[in-house]
Formats: C-alpha cells, structure tokens, sequence
C-alpha cells in the first residue's frame, strides 16, 4: 500500500478502525441502503438510528413506502426535520413501483435519475448494495479531501466541487481492482465523522496524514475555509392554538415553505392578524411562553396563544387573516416570512388531544403542544 494509492490506506483503516455496528451496515438491501443514506444526509448517526428502526418497522419495503399516505411518512419523519427528504422518499418509492417494478435500479447512474437521490447518494447506494466502483462526495469527504490537498476557499464553490470530484475519482484511479468499496465508502465517511472531524481533526490517527498536506503545512485547523455566514434573519410569527372540547384545530401546512405537508395550530405574521381572525370567535385568551427555532437559514420565534372556545367544536374557523399573506405573483420572496404561507383549503380540521401524538407535526410544535396537553396525552394510554 502506497503513499500514492490514498483509497487503499483508507480501506485497511476502515477495517481496522471505522464503524462496524451501524444497523444499515448489516445489509446489502438497496432500499434499506437508500433509506439510511437519506436519513443521514443532514443528521448525525446516533440521532438517525431509532428513526431508522421504527420507520423499517412501518415501511419495511418499497411498496409500503409507496402505498402509504404522504400523512403516514411524514409522521415517521417528524422530528429529523428538513421534510422535502420524507417528501423525495415517497414519491422515489412511487416511482420504484410504478416504472421499475419495485426495483432499485443497480448502477449509480440509473439510481441519480430518481427523486431525491443526488450523485453521491446514488454512488454510496451502489457501493453499499453492489460493490459500484464510484467515488462519493459527501460532506465528511469533501472536508478529508480539502485538507489532504490543502485547498483554500469556499469548498462547497462549483470549481472547488469540480477538483474534489476529480480528485475523488483519481483516487479510485490509483487503486487496484481488489479494493473493497464497500470498506472504501465507509472508510472516506467514518475518517470524515470519527478523525478529520470539523472542529479539531485528530492527525495522530488519520491514515492520510503522512502525506496530508494541510497537515503538513500545519493547515488542518483552518481548512476548510470556513463560509462567510450572513447574520441569520430571524422572523416573527404568531400561533393560534385554538381548543374546543379536547380538540385543537390544525392546518396541513403546504408543501412548498417549511413544515411542508405536516400539521400545526394556523399561524400568522403578528398579533393584529391573529385578532382579526379571532374576533368571531368566543372564549378566554392566554399568552403563552415563546419559543425559538433554529433552521439552517434563519431563526423562527413563535409566540402561542391559546383561545378556549365555549360551545361544540364549529364545523371549521374561518380564519381571514391568511389569504392576504399570498405573495403576488411574480412578486419576490427574498426576505419574507418563511413560516408564513397560507395553507391549502380544506386541509385544516379539529384534532382530537388524545391523537396528537400520532399527528404528523413539527418537533418545536409537537413539544410544545404535548408538554401543554401532557396530562391529557399521559391519561389516554
Ligand atoms: N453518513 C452518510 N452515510 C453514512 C453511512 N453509511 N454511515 C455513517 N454515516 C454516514
């Protein structure tokens, strides 16, 4: 094994040092291969594993996936956040069943075709499941091969991406034919998770520091250069927690915006718009505690109302303040309100306390409504 065959070195580590005891990695099974890799996409390991468990356990196919409702999928989902991933999932089991017999497709090639899988998912699924001799380019690896090759700059840059996957397929290049793909794959990731990690990388350990050269030019605490970061916007919003008779009433929030296709209490852009769709309603108002939320692009603060309203549930709350929050068509969103998007007629409606947790909701949302009916929620089962 050579200083020039780096995929080789990275192999034997794996073997001897990486993970071995992830659930995904007992299989070779493409559709329990693209699940994990969808879930793992913007979420660490240990916080995917339990999600990962119970979600086989309800969709343990392709076409349960697909056969299922968006609602159900969504539901399993919620609490791993960025949504469109649950959204791709579906419609991919869909298209499996529909055009493919229910049948991933073998190469990497045919599998980035599918919705939701990118050119390095597709490469991981054909590593995992076929031994495909393609490289990745996953975020842990484009960290590993920024510092081996000492690259300054936005990493994630189109040229940037340009060399790392040059470099990524040279490094398949120099290897020989025997090399273990699956250990390769994993290797490049668990180096990236485990070793060359973004705070502080742990050289002593590393397989490529001897010819690393930002390690040699004493870099590697530096690179990747870090991405200038505006300061993160932060948006107000108001949530009307409407209750009748141990019933709330939800909205399915549309699929463009965030929280697409899950279900919370109607929310609005200040406190005079909630008024406003309150005034025909009849029944004690109380402020509750704020919460903050945290996305990748801005920062969310919900203020909760809770309105108790006397009398049996109404058939449904005209809630009239929304519609003026269309954007005009044509009209740009650039700095506007995320959460602030009406919902879809017709997909709002009372939902029983006790099914609350069942209901496919944002994890900020679910928290807040759960802890506020815990006692409710404990007493039915
Ligand atoms: N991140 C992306 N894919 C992974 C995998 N197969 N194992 C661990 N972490 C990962």
């Amino acid at each position: 094994m050579s200083l020039s065959d780096p995929a080789s070195r990275i192999a034997a580590w794996q073997a001897q040092a990486g993970r071995h005891d992830l659930p995904w990695q007992r299989t070779h099974d493409p559709y329990r291969i693209w699940l994990s890799e969808i879930m793992l996409q913007q979420t660490q390991a240990a916080t995917v594993i339990p999600y990962y468990e119970r979600f086989l356990g309800r969709f343990p196919d392709v076409r349960t996936l697909a056969d299922a409702p968006l609602d159900a999928v969504l539901q399993a989902w919620a609490g791993l956040g960025y949504y469109a991933r649950a959204r791709n999932l579906h419609r991919c089991a869909q298209v499996l069943r529909d055009d493919h017999g229910g049948q991933f497709p073998d190469s990497a090639v045919a599998l980035a075709e599918l919705p939701g899988i990118g050119r390095s998912t597709a490469a991981a699924i054909a590593a995992f499941a076929h031994e495909e001799r393609t490289p990745i380019l996953d975020g842990n690896v484009r960290r590993v091969l920024t510092r081996y090759l000492a690259l300054e700059g936005d990493p994630t840059s189109a040229r940037t991406m340009q060399t790392l996957w040059r470099h990524a397929q040279a490094w398949l290049d120099a290897a020989p034919a025997s090399l273990n793909m699956r250990a390769y794959t994993q290797g490049q990731m668990d180096l990236g998770a485990t070793v060359c990690t973004r705070g502080t990388p742990d050289c002593d350990r590393c397989p490529l520091a001897p010819d690393c050269a930002a390690r040699l030019q004493g870099l590697q605490n530096v690179l990747p250069t870090p991405r200038v970061r505006r300061e993160q916007p932060r948006h107000h919003c108001w949530l009307l927690i409407a209750e009748c008779q141990d019933h709330i009433w939800l909205q399915r929030r549309p699929d463009a915006g965030i929280w697409g296709g899950l279900w919370a209490p109607p929310i609005f852009p200040d406190r005079a718009a909630l008024e406003a769709a309150c005034v025909p309603l009849d029944g004690p108002v109380q402020n509750l505690a704020a919460i903050e939320h945290v996305f990748t692009h801005f920062r969310l603060l919900l203020q909760p109302v809770r309105l108790r309203l006397a009398g049996p549930p109404p058939k449904f709350l005209a809630l009239s303040a929304m519609p003026a929050q269309h954007p005009k068509p044509g009209a740009s969103r650039r700095g506007a309100n995320p959460a602030i998007i009406p919902p879809d007629a017709g997909l709002s409606s009372w939902i029983s306390i006790d099914t609350l947790a069942d209901t496919g909701m944002p994890a900020p949302i679910a928290r807040l409504l759960l802890s506020l009916y815990e006692r409710t929620v404990r007493s039915s089962g």
